[in-house]
């Protein structure tokens, strides 16, 4: 019996006793939201311990490894003295994402999507991030250019990965949404050999992954083009947004200068490779801004 969802308001999302079903979605599209899984008080202690610490850095009293400006495309990098649209490691700073990111519900579905030795990269790259897109002035990440996330990373060993995102806003056209192309996860796709910030794809490689040896249909675009077959994917506050690292996906600016675009968001991983240090200087860069 086919038991995917038949609603376009019920495309991709779940309730907390559908993991079968999410599992099942995300298999067949790369991408899966689940949807009540926590209270709006645990929602208000994230956000209050993610605001905090956002605050703490912008005032310079945070140690600098949890800012970082990699993230950060150009010559953005002076309004991020003034803004910080990230705070890295927040499992190191706030009691409530911890309890989040290891909440049952988040724990059951990765050991159904990943192996069962599957780890959080939580002090490793940027850690478990919190971040803050806003098309307003002071900010200097308002979008993200298409990618896979295993482009970030085609060297290391640490993949399939599933990554998270938890929604404290809402998102719209207002504010900015995801846009993602269901299925592309089975796609070999290429790393990024050629790319918009001209960044090294560093020796040791992939050339290409994904979950078949399928070539993509067509090219990732290398900034914001529309891909054919893409779809926005809208959350609501609260909702969990799982994520196939292979899942060709960007963010689009938002329309309004009033508006933030909040989340916590961060991975689990199976690759074979453990990382130990940070390893940000192996992070390939995407086109945001
Ligand atoms: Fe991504």
């Amino acid at each position: 019996m086919n038991t995917l969802p038949t609603t376009p308001d019920e495309f991709g999302i779940f309730l907390p006793d559908q993991h079968g079903q999410a599992e099942e979605f995300f298999r067949a599209y790369g991408f899966a939201a689940l949807r009540g899984v926590f209270s709006e008080a645990e929602l208000v202690a994230m956000e209050q311990e993610c605001v905090a610490a956002q605050e703490e850095l912008t005032a310079g009293r945070l140690h600098e490894r949890h800012g970082t400006e990699i993230l950060i495309e150009g010559d953005a990098g002076d309004k991020a003295n003034q803004f910080a649209n990230y705070v890295t490691y927040m499992t190191e700073l706030s009691p409530a994402v911890t309890a989040g990111v290891h909440h049952q519900d988040v724990l059951d579905l990765m050991s159904r999507l990943l192996h069962e030795d599957y780890w959080l990269l939580d002090e490793q790259r940027f850690g478990v991030v919190y971040q803050d897109a806003r098309p307003g002035p002071e900010s200097s990440y308002t979008r993200i250019g298409w990618h896979s996330d295993w482009q970030s990373g085609p060297h290391l060993d640490i993949w399939p990965a599933v990554a998270f995102t938890f929604h404290l806003d809402a998102t719209s056209p207002a504010n900015g949404f995801l846009r993602v192309v269901p299925g592309s996860h089975h796609w070999n796709t290429p790393a990024p050999f050629l790319n918009i910030n001209d960044a090294l794809v560093p020796a040791g490689s992939a050339e290409a992954a994904g979950h078949t040896s399928q070539p993509p249909p067509s090219q990732m675009p290398l900034r914001f083009e529309r891909v054919p077959g893409e779809i926005a994917l809208y959350c609501d506050r609260g909702d969990i947004l799982f994520h196939d690292a292979y899942l060709w996906h960007s963010a689009a600016r938002g329309t309004d200068d009033e508006t933030r675009r909040r989340h916590i968001r961060g991975s689990f991983h199976s690759g074979a490779e453990e990382l130990q240090g940070e390893h940000l200087a192996d992070f390939v860069k995407n086109a945001a801004r």
